[in-house]
């Protein structure tokens, strides 16, 4: 398998889809130092100083039916959960749809686009930004986000971190393919997730919605029933608790 490292690239979103569309295989990773033009869920910016967190692409060709792609930013979710866990003595949870979160603060996001074309085959780009040595955010977010290196007081070893999360996302990737036990991704997703049975506020395309977080089905949609009981099926939005 093949990794591409830039030290500053404009994102490694670009540059897998570029290289996807040329037919790249499967598993290909695009590891970057520092992104100009890093980019979130919601064409939001993602920030990263130069040389201290983890950026990086990954090229997938699912052989899961299309309808089904919505797992896979959580099944990443719990391999990078574990893989760091095992590196850290910190806990990690999970917060809809695809943070992670340490007390409560941001340090890792995933970010998943889908090239679904008619004459050449699907794939799909994850993009996993890790907040690993970093010690001062903006002060917009510094209440929202934090690293290892804060939460911890440690500097770790990026490529160690990288080797162990790509292996990790190999296993439980190659694993999903075979036995496509979706809903044992969703469970292990959800035992990491403290917002279950909360009541939540959910922002979706501007619309604000507020119920309680009842669950996560098998593709990874909230489930949240509202002051009447109805149950909203949500596949996407911004929660706060
Ligand atoms: C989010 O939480 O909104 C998702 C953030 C995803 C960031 C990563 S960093 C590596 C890859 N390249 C990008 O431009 N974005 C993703």
């Amino acid at each position: 398998k093949r990794i591409f490292f830039f030290k500053s690239i404009k994102s490694t979103m670009d540059y897998a889809k570029k290289i996807a569309e040329r037919d790249e295989p499967e598993g290909t990773v695009i590891i970057a130092d520092y992104q100009s033009h890093g980019r979130g869920r919601f064409g939001r910016i993602w920030k990263s100083e130069p040389g201290k967190n983890i950026l990086m692409s990954i090229i997938l060709r699912p052989t899961i039916p299309l309808e089904k792609f919505s797992i896979l930013p959580f099944l990443f979710s719990v391999s990078v959960a574990e893989a760091i866990e095992k590196n850290t003595n910190l806990k990690i949870t999970t917060k809809w749809p695809n943070d992670l979160l340490i007390n409560n603060r941001k340090f890792c996001g995933i970010l998943m686009e889908a090239s679904i074309t008619a004459d050449k085959g699907d794939f799909v780009i994850l993009g996993i930004g890790i907040n690993v040595n970093q010690s001062e955010f903006p002060k917009e977010i510094q209440d929202y986000a934090t690293s290892l290196y804060l939460s911890t007081g440690k500097v770790y070893d990026r490529a160690e971190l990288t080797k162990d999360i790509l292996r990790q996302i190999e296993v439980d990737y190659e694993k999903l393919n075979k036995d496509r036990d979706f809903k044992s991704v969703i469970e292990r997703w959800k035992k990491r997730c403290t917002m279950l049975g909360q009541k939540i506020t959910v922002i979706q395309s501007g619309k604000t919605i507020t119920g309680k977080a009842i669950d996560i089905d098998e593709t990874g949609f909230l489930l949240l029933e509202d002051e009447t009981s109805k149950i909203i099926k949500l596949s996407s939005g911004d929660v706060t608790v």
